[in-house]
């Protein structure tokens, strides 16, 4: 049997919070019935707002970051003690964005990943390969350095909190998806990596999301491809009206 679904909407840095709101009420109204599992990541302006309205729900609480320590003189970042007490489930680490425009490290996210999981947070670990490098044929490498990077000290146990994320950074926010082959390929890939990290027990279990302009049209045959255990939305994940229907694909 194949992996329950995972459909996660990335706000990124968009919506006031009376926009999130609107938006959150839609989503906790239109996914009641919703079969897969489901998760909202508002900006940190919005968790608060947020809270209140997803809790209960299907739909859990994600940050899209946290701070790499705790607590202490780190002006302008947001610890894991702060995401806790808004209620936070979930935190998206090592997102593309986070790393080519803010040049975190696969150092870096593993500290904010090991940090999260030690707080009891589920973790969504992206990943993906540029464009240079996929043509160069390296896409499978780079996946391979950041699931080891990003997952390096993580035990076994702490793993089953782990989500990978594979959003491939030439078909994010660009309207070029990844064929659902091409896509499946480098999830069994990333499965297989997994597998020799762990064990193929966990390469079996683990949850890999894609990401990179997945809309209503591709959904479906996205999720169809035996690797693909839900989706990372951004873009589309700003409207009820285009993330209820990926939320419901098929
Ligand atoms: P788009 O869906 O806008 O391509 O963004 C994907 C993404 O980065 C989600 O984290």
């Amino acid at each position: 049997m194949k992996r329950s679904y995972y459909i996660a909407g990335n706000w990124k840095m968009h919506k006031t919070r009376a926009e999130a709101a609107e938006l959150a009420k839609a989503l906790v109204d239109r996914l009641k019935d919703g079969k897969h599992k489901y998760l909202a990541a508002p900006s940190f302006t919005s968790l608060e707002t947020v809270a209140p309205i997803v809790k209960g729900t299907n739909i859990r609480l994600g940050a899209q970051n946290c701070a790499a320590e705790e607590q202490g003189a780190h002006t302008g970042e947001v610890s894991v003690l702060q995401l806790k007490d808004l209620g936070v489930q979930t935190v998206i680490l090592g997102h593309s964005e986070r790393r080519h425009l803010y040049k975190e490290d696969d150092e870096l996210i593993n500290k904010k990943v090991r940090l999260a999981l030690s707080r009891g947070f589920e973790v969504i670990l992206c990943i993906g390969e540029l464009l240079e490098e996929r043509e160069a044929g390296r896409a499978e490498a780079v996946c391979q350095g950041q699931v080891r990077g990003g997952l390096d000290g993580v035990s076994a146990g702490d793993l089953g909190r782990v989500v990978i994320a594979y959003e491939p950074v030439w078909a994010i926010g660009t309207g070029k998806t990844a064929t659902p082959q091409d896509a499946d390929a480098v999830h069994a890939f990333v499965r297989k990596v997994v597998g020799g990290l762990y064990s193929p027990a966990a390469a079996e279990q683990i949850i890999i999301q894609y990401g990179g302009s997945v809309k209503p049209e591709n959904a479906a045959e996205l999720m169809a491809q035996e690797n693909i255990d839900g989706a990372l939305v951004g873009g589309a994940a700003l409207k009820a009206d285009t993330f209820v229907p990926i939320a419901q694909f098929g």
